[in-house]
């Protein structure tokens, strides 16, 4: 570290900028209150891959609904993923309804180490659990974070091969002293002011001693290694009708969307289906028609799924009759809703 890096004095002035300008959010207890550990594990599990203008709704429903872990271990699995319908990663919500099962029966845990152990919760949430919930120093390091250690020692080592020592810049500033809203603040810093473009440097409490800004580009901080395209992939979604309903399907529990209600749809593929292919997978022998695509990005591959309409004929396979979309996942949500 650099000779005018002087942490303390860092620190202080960081949180001297926090107790100004902390956003007020629904997840957060208000300055001197003691943060409730359902609620900050829920939203740290609900921004592990979704914003915080996203995340907020959600939150507001799910605590409303099921206040506490054992209100939400005791809600029937379906419900919990049809409320978190739309938020994305699936992985999370069954995940987090296991982890329910646990904090129900033994409270919530004590340490970092004790939250680690619960299904869903990897290095980044149990870290941001244990200072937020218990106040415990502890190196907490999400995007916003890696951004402002990337351009306060200019990091020259792009992401995300530069994570480790990212974390490690980071970890420098671990103290006993208000943990819980340093981490916080360190958050705030990146989302309101160390912005991943155009940084208001001008207000930034840590600007004298910031190296990207002495360099003269903060915005060139965090470096990226280049992407690689992600692979396109096809398939086709029947979406049979009966009056205002549609038929739904339950996804398997293994693999993408697992355990979430979708339509009937062929597998996706890397290549167009053709006609004859896709109605092998038909949930119906039904006159169907096309009536346009809907294109989903996924983490790993981005979607065009044919969307094909269909009435009057009878289910051959398992499912149910549905008038509300709302527990589907935004890809079928989309061809629910096309015209
Ligand atoms: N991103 C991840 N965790 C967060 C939190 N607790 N507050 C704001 N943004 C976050």
């Amino acid at each position: 570290m650099s000779k005018q890096t002087d942490v303390p004095a860092l620190r202080t002035a960081l949180l001297a900028w926090y107790d100004r300008s902390r956003r007020r959010l629904p997840w957060r207890a208000l300055p001197g209150e003691r943060a409730d550990p359902y609620r900050v594990w829920l939203s740290e599990i609900m921004l592990q891959q979704t914003t915080v203008a996203a995340a907020g709704p959600y939150f507001e429903r799910f605590t409303a609904r099921w206040p506490d872990a054992a209100a939400l271990a005791a809600a029937p699995r379906e419900e919990v993923l049809a409320a978190w319908a739309g938020l994305g990663y699936y992985a999370r919500a069954r995940n987090l309804h296991a982890a329910a099962q646990t904090l129900a029966l033994h409270g919530p845990p004590a340490d970092e180490t004790g939250w680690r152990a619960l299904p869903g919760v990897g290095a980044y949430t149990a870290a941001a659990i244990a200072a937020i919930a218990l106040d415990q120093p502890a190196t907490v390091v999400d995007g916003n974070v890696e951004r402002v250690m990337a351009r306060f020692f200019a990091v020259a080592a792009p992401l995300p091969g530069a994570k480790r020592e990212l974390h490690a810049l980071a970890a420098r500033f671990l103290s006993a002293e208000r943990p819980g809203d340093f981490a916080q603040a360190m958050m705030d810093l990146g989302a309101t002011v160390c912005t991943p473009k155009s940084p208001a440097c001008a207000i930034c409490p840590w600007t004298a001693a910031c190296a990207a800004r002495a360099n003269g580009d903060p915005d060139a901080y965090p470096r990226r290694a280049a992407k690689a395209a992600k692979p396109e992939r096809h398939g086709v979604a029947f979406r049979l009708e009966r009056g205002d309903a549609i038929f739904l399907v339950r996804r398997p529990e293994k693999g993408l969307l697992g355990g979430m209600a979708a339509l009937p749809s062929t597998p996706w593929e890397p290549d167009r289906w053709t006609r004859a292919a896709a109605l092998a997978h038909a949930p119906a022998a039904a006159p169907w028609r096309e009536i346009g695509a809907v294109r989903h990005v996924f983490t790993h591959f981005a979607l065009t799924l044919e969307v094909w309409a269909g009435q009057g004929a009878a289910p051959s396979i398992a499912g149910e009759w549905s008038t509300d979309a709302s527990a589907l996942p935004s890809v079928f949500r989309k061809a629910a809703a096309l015209d």
